[in-house]
């Protein structure tokens, strides 16, 4: 029977054995367009069709397959539209004062499309969708067919295409986004800024997330119990063998087990426990994050029809009230930061490799654990904290019990409960509204409740601002925020059972590279400080209460990273947060040297300031000094300052007036000099200096490299303080992807891209003519089109005109409102193959692009009132195909007006900037030239391949 159904649905039984599952990576080749919030007609007349969302099937507007979108921007996921708007006072500073919600409709709306082939090979199969994250409010169509709403901005989801796919032929996917309104309070991007992938599997399979590998350590070995969640969508029961083996990293199989005679009812899912021992387990830790693979095989009558890996790491957690947090039964302190998801120049959208890159810039000064606040993090940042060893606290986005909220939160610990790195769930953020009152407490307990369902293996926290009632008494491990808005020691007391960490601590305001406040340009000395005095810590003073308490298991620097948006103490014109140990490019503050002085063991001395400071000859300068050595002297011009000691947890602190020349600190320990540091004051730059950080790339059309930019004086010593104007060109197979510099006053472009506007021809007219003859009068500009046939109204066949008789088509435009810079270009369809063209009664010749066919337009030589006419014979399909859709007058004609995008260049600030680049996908040689007015160039040669 289960062979009968194979051959029916013309399954290729060895592609089966070959590839049971696959899971494509479909990012490439989308096309782009602005929509509209609130005006139908700019939204390409999305809603207006009749019976729209009435009937199955009427998607209109971009939804519907025959909608052309050859004069759409052609992107590759991830893309993030709002990062490329620019800067408005009206943008919500919260959110970096971007160009987009409410008084943004022509900017708060975007569309995707793309195009799939399907073979007919896979018919058979189940095709799902799956999206790992929209923001938001995404609306997905396929071929014209609705599937569904997702309001969330973070939360991965999936749909089963299957019953619609046009198998063997082409399938339209289009999106629909709408970021007018807002998720959090920080900036959240906006488009399909995470990667979107088909999967393709059996109808028997594992259903999505339908592994969970816990594991037990029992002496050297570890007990690893595995449930299994099958998925059956045929219509009759199946029967089915299980296979689970364990592979280790170097891809030996070492444990296995295969369970025989399971089977699933029709149409439905079935939960299988397994049982295996992995001796001599290898423990998943920071310093050695080994992973194992789970892989899991169905077989049906022998025959392996599903393949599911799973990688997990095996390790114990423990949060202690009493001790703190252990990792496989030893203390660690949890030396944390929190961080939202954006980065310079690209917005939310990271190549996978930007991810890797900042956690490894995080962990470059000891940090070892990461809060993904306050959301659901994209998946490929878990992997790299999986393989680097990086702890992880994964949040959910807002407190409830609803359906909606529930859904969130479930599909957050289903993709996520096997990666190693996790080993807390937050269900929640200083909740305002309940985070004093009994609510509080019960939504805590309940959210608490339903994940641990999901995953008895781990503990979980509500971060809070107030302790003593609400939430902190809910949760179950409680998160402070803040220590100094709480009585930390009294909860302590009062809640002895409760395992604590600071969840919270920071929210110091810093601008990388600045040492005197300079308000006007929103700049704030790098020098630790309470960021809200009273209410907010120091990180040294927040670091010392922590280290003096044995129970609290660590603490959460608020931030890691600078993000857009929450411009404290500012407001516009600041367009991002100063309260990161690193700036918005990575570059690090000089906190984040505090910090690697107490979170890191080897030797190292930091000197604050710089030492260029003309103008400031004799005045003292307030320097600070940072080191994990127990002793530092200072020396001005090879003249000792004084040797001090070093307090625990602190730092060190020299009035010096200045003087140019070199500042030198070194660090001691017992007597021995361990590390040295100097600063020197530089001349004016004489060059450019580009740092990649790899010049090999693959071309894989993701692989990117991070570049730092400097300018050097004539001695080679980058200048601290420089702000020269760098030009960026690439050539070869590599794109700029995103510029920054670190500078919370910006408003230069993170990434210039060119923005397109589109009008639609109206008053469409078709006329039949005799003969050609004919032509010139009915192209005329001023043709008199009244007794036309309007084409996208209906006609019974007997009144369509007769098809040997040429037909002229006609639409009209509006000249185009353009500036001198940008491009007018008319796009126009393959109607028919004797086609001639006329824009206002002269012939025109259309040209390729893209594959499209255009006309060029002059807007100067445009009157106010325009027409396209097409005079043919028989247009492709017959008329009445012409006349079918009313969608298609996208296709017969539609006005396209480009912006150029503005060039790739930034300003250095305090001496730094970051490009990223990004292969293409093709292989070569490619070089990166970074110019400045004056200066020697920097040339960066890249491997592509
Ligand atoms: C906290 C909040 C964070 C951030 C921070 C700024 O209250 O949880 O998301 O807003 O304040 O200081």
């Amino acid at each position: 029977m289960i062979a009968a159904l194979f051959l029916m649905c013309g399954l290729n039984a060895s592609a089966t054995a070959q590839a049971p599952r696959e899971r494509l990576n479909i990012d490439k080749g989308w096309r782009f367009a602005y929509g509209h919030a609130d005006d139908e007609a700019a939204d390409f007349g999305y809603g207006l069709r009749p019976f729209f969302f009435a009937k199955a099937g009427y998607g209109d507007g971009p939804a519907n397959p025959e909608f052309s979108d050859a004069g759409w921007r052609k992107v590759d996921l991830p893309h993030d539209w709002a990062v490329e708007l620019p800067f408005d006072q009206r943008g919500n500073t919260n959110h970096g004062s971007k160009a987009i919600g409410h008084p943004f409709p022509e900017n708060s709306v975007g569309w995707y499309r793309k195009t799939l082939t399907i073979p007919a090979s896979d018919k058979g199969r189940r095709i799902s969708l799956e999206l790992d994250g929209v923001y938001r409010n995404s609306v997905v169509w396929i071929n014209g067919h609705y599937l569904g709403t997702e309001p969330s901005g973070y939360s991965g989801f999936r749909y089963d295409i299957t019953d619609y796919v046009n198998f063997g032929g082409e399938n339209l996917i289009a999106v629909r986004a709408d970021a007018t309104v807002e998720e959090g309070w920080y900036y959240e991007g906006a488009g399909i800024y995470r990667h979107v992938w088909l999967t393709k599997t059996d109808p028997l399979h594992v259903a999505q997330w339908g592994t969970f590998v816990r594991s037990t350590v029992e002496g050297a070995n570890a007990r690893l119990d595995i449930d299994l969640t099958v998925q059956n969508v045929f219509k009759s029961e199946q029967g089915f063998a299980i296979r689970h083996e364990v592979v280790d990293a170097r891809g030996q199989v070492v444990a296995e087990t295969t369970q025989a005679d399971r089977s699933v009812n029709a149409v439905s899912d079935g939960v299988f426990a397994a049982t295996l021992t992995l001796s001599e387990a290898h423990l998943w830790s920071l310093e050695d994050p080994y992973l194992y693979t789970l892989r899991t095989s169905l077989l049906r009558d022998g025959q392996v029809v599903d393949r599911y890996d799973t990688r997990f790491g095996v390790r114990t957690v423990t949060f202690d009230p009493d001790k703190g947090f252990f990792l496989n039964g030893k203390a660690v302190k949890l030396q944390g930061t929190n961080n939202h998801q954006d980065h310079a120049g690209v917005g939310v959208a990271l190549p996978d490799g930007l991810q890797t890159w900042r956690l490894k810039q995080l962990k470059s000064f000891g940090v070892n654990a990461y809060r993904a606040s306050h959301h659901p993090p994209t998946p490929e940042l878990l992997d790299e904290a999986d393989r680097l060893g990086m702890l992880v606290i994964d949040e959910h986005r807002m407190m409830g019990t609803s359906p909606e909220i529930t859904h969130q939160l479930e599909r957050l610990i289903r993709r996520d409960r096997n990666h190693p790195s996790i080993i807390l769930w937050s269900v929640g953020n200083e909740e305002w509204a309940l985070e004093w009152k009994d609510i509080g407490t019960h939504l805590a307990l309940e959210m608490q409740d339903f994940v641990r369902r999901l995953d008895p293996t781990r503990r979980t926290t509500v971060a809070t601002s107030g302790s003593g009632k609400g939430t902190s008494i809910g949760a179950d491990v409680i998160g402070f925020n803040y220590g100094a808005q709480h009585d930390v020691d009294g909860f302590h007391a009062q809640h002895p059972e409760k395992p604590a960490l600071m969840t919270e601590e920071g929210s110091t305001l810093t601008t990388r590279g600045i040492y005197f406040d300079d308000p006007a340009r929103v700049h704030l000395n790098a020098y630790d400080r309470q960021g809200r005095p009273g209410s907010s810590l120091s990180i040294e003073e927040g670091w010392t209460r922590v280290m003096a308490r044995p129970w609290m298991s660590g603490m959460f620097v608020w931030t890691g990273f600078d993000y857009r948006g929450e411009t404290t103490p500012f407001g516009w014109p600041a367009i991002s947060s100063q309260f990161g140990m690193v700036d918005t490019t990575g570059v690090l503050k000089d906190t984040a040297y505090y910090l690697k002085s107490v979170w890191t063991d080897q030797p190292m001395v930091h000197i604050l300031p710089h030492w260029n400071w003309a103008g400031r000859e004799g005045q003292p300068i307030d320097v600070r000094v940072y080191s994990n050595g127990d002793a530092v002297e200072l020396f001005l011009n090879g003249k000792s300052l004084g040797r001090q000691a070093m307090p625990r947890y602190s730092h060190l602190r020299w009035r010096v007036p200045y003087a140019p020349g070199t500042l030198t600190a070194r660090a001691y320990q017992k007597g021995r000099q361990v590390a040295v540091q100097s600063v020197t004051t530089t001349a004016a730059p004489t060059k450019v200096v580009a740092r990649p950080d790899k010049t090999a790339l693959k071309a894989d059309g993701s692989d990117i490299s991070v570049v730092w930019v400097q300018v050097s004086d004539k001695k080679g010593r980058p200048v601290p303080t420089a702000d020269n104007l760098i030009d960026l060109k690439v050539s070869g197979p590599i794109r700029l992807i995103g510029v920054g510099n670190g500078d919370p006053g910006s408003h230069e472009a993170d990434r210039p891209a060119e923005r397109h506007r589109y009008a639609r021809l109206s008053n469409w007219r078709s006329l039949a003519i005799d003969d050609l003859t004919a032509t010139a009068a009915a192209v005329a500009q001023d043709a008199d089109t009244s007794s036309w046939r309007d084409p996208s109204q209906w006609l019974p066949p007997e009144a369509q005109p007769p098809l040997t008789k040429s037909l002229v088509l006609r639409g009209e435009f509006a000249r185009p409102d353009a500036r001198p810079d940008e491009e007018v270009v008319l796009f126009v369809g393959a109607l028919a193959a004797d086609q001639a063209l006329y824009v206002n009664g002269q012939p025109v010749q259309a040209e390729t692009l893209d594959g499209a066919l255009i006309v060029r337009l002059n807007p100067a030589q445009l009157r106010e009132k325009n027409s396209l006419a097409y005079v043919f014979t028989t247009p492709a399909g017959g008329v009445q195909a012409l006349y079918d859709q009313s969608v298609s007058a996208s296709r017969w004609g539609s006005l396209r007006v480009t912006t150029p995008a503005a060039p790739w260049q930034r300003h250095l600030f305090n001496g730094w900037a970051q490009i990223i680049v990004q292969s293409t996908g093709e292989p070569g040689m490619a070089r990166l030239v970074a110019r400045s007015a004056g200066l020697t160039s920097a040339m960066v040669d890249f491997k592509v391949e």
